[in-house]
């Protein structure tokens, strides 16, 4: 989700190694759109894809890692079976959103749908166009399940396959359900937003798909999946504790219980990548570096509501602003990555790879101190209208 880390995808083809953190790159950055999907105004869409939002994506780059490497992902097929599926939880021990939400049969539904409703009442717009946008985030899962099975080596290859890799893709897929379906229904019941341009905003969204430059390869994807989980675990932990401040107990609930799905997966992917780590310590640096030299792009930043065209990067100032999800969070995950898989003490390393090596463990206090840069320069941000709050306006 969030954070204006999107964009790469607003921007050129051209590869940057630069470090911007995205406030600033999303700043600099001219935007393009496909000439089929061009529009003179902001209303309007293009009528030969009109399931499509005007949004340029990278050159895709496929297939990239040698094809022999797939073959560790089928050597260590036992590994995974052991050690990441016990990550994954019985589904009968596991919450589901209707234990946090009035229980429609009961006789006390109305009650408790009202008492949700007041509770909502006390919550600003500001808080409430963060929380829908890590929904809209959520419900895009058949993007991320597509994501996973665009992985050689990995990916599900019928649907049914046993292998664990696809047999934790399903069910992490399946955990991660839970989560858009649970902050869509509060939402519902809180009375407090526009359904409809939500429900449009995924539709646009899933449409659209998602640009994380993966290029097939599961080190790039795994890398990705390691940040991706974390940076969820931290933007529902905040909203968790925002929640908790407004004085909406159960709703702090609802953000901390996802938050804490989301590092349980946070801690399977690291696993998997830490085990690249040990078997291919060149390749998996220098992956590393590349999916960090090509920024992590957040799942939803191709998001369109059918009106803003620059909707991802507003929604994602209003994270920022909130301490929600920010640029201070990206390098934080990055160096808690470097941290977690030891990278500085590797050693072996050709000259590439200590290339690779130095740069991913050198790069969070250049984005840390970019981002001071950009903030002390940065001017007073203007207040716009969120079509999904009825168009009321927040501060950016
Ligand atoms: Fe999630
Ligand atoms: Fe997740």
């Amino acid at each position: 989700m969030d954070l204006k880390l999107t964009a790469p995808a607003f921007q050129s083809h051209k590869f940057t190694s630069s470090p911007l953190p995205p406030r600033m790159a999303t700043l600099r950055s001219p935007r393009f759109y496909m000439a089929s999907t061009l529009r003179t105004g902001a209303k309007e869409v293009d009528l030969k894809k009109p399931f499509m939002p005007p949004r340029e994506v990278h050159v895709q780059v496929t297939h990239s890692m040698p094809p022999q490497k797939i073959e560790i992902f089928k050597s260590i097929e036992g590994w995974a079976e052991e050690n990441i599926l016990i990550h994954l939880k019985p589904v009968e021990k596991c919450w589901q959103p209707q234990d946090f939400l009035p229980d429609p049969v009961s006789d006390g539904f109305e009650e408790q749908v009202r008492e949700l409703r007041e509770r909502a009442k006390e919550i600003p717009d500001e808080y409430y166009v963060v929380l829908v946008g890590d929904m809209i985030t959520e419900e895009a899962l058949p993007t991320y399940q597509t994501m996973l099975n665009t992985l050689d080596g990995v990916r599900d290859e019928t649907g049914a396959s046993p292998t664990p890799w696809a047999m934790w893709t399903r069910a992490w897929t399946a955990e991660e359900n839970r989560h858009g379906d649970l902050l869509n229904k509060y939402l519902y019941l809180s009375g407090r937003v526009d359904m409809r341009q939500i429900e449009k905003t995924i539709q646009y969204l899933i449409g659209s798909g998602m640009d994380p430059r993966t290029e097939n390869s599961p080190y790039l994807g795994f890398i990705y999946t390691s940040f991706q989980e974390r940076a969820t675990f931290v933007s529902h932990g905040n909203t968790a504790r925002h929640a908790k401040d407004y004085g909406d107990i159960k709703l702090a609930q609802i953000c901390g219980t996802i938050a804490s799905d989301e590092k349980r997966h946070e801690t399977a992917y690291c696993k998997i990548v830490e085990k690249l780590f040990e078997i291919d310590p060149e390749g998996t640096v220098l992956a590393f570096a590349d999916m960090m030299r090509k920024k992590i792009s957040m799942p939803a930043h191709l998001m369109y509501d059918g009106r803003d065209d620059n909707l991802f990067e507003h929604f994602s100032s209003v994270a920022q602003r909130l301490g929600v999800y920010t640029a201070k969070d990206y390098a934080d995950i990055l160096e808690f990555l470097v941290g977690r898989w030891k990278v500085e003490t590797l050693t072996g390393l050709s000259g590439e790879g200590q290339k690779a090596q130095e740069f991913v463990c050198n790069l969070a206090p250049r984005i840390r101190k970019l981002d001071e840069r950009a903030r002390s320069r940065a001017k007073e941000a203007p207040t716009l209208p969120f079509s999904w709050i009825f168009d009321r306006q927040v501060k950016l």
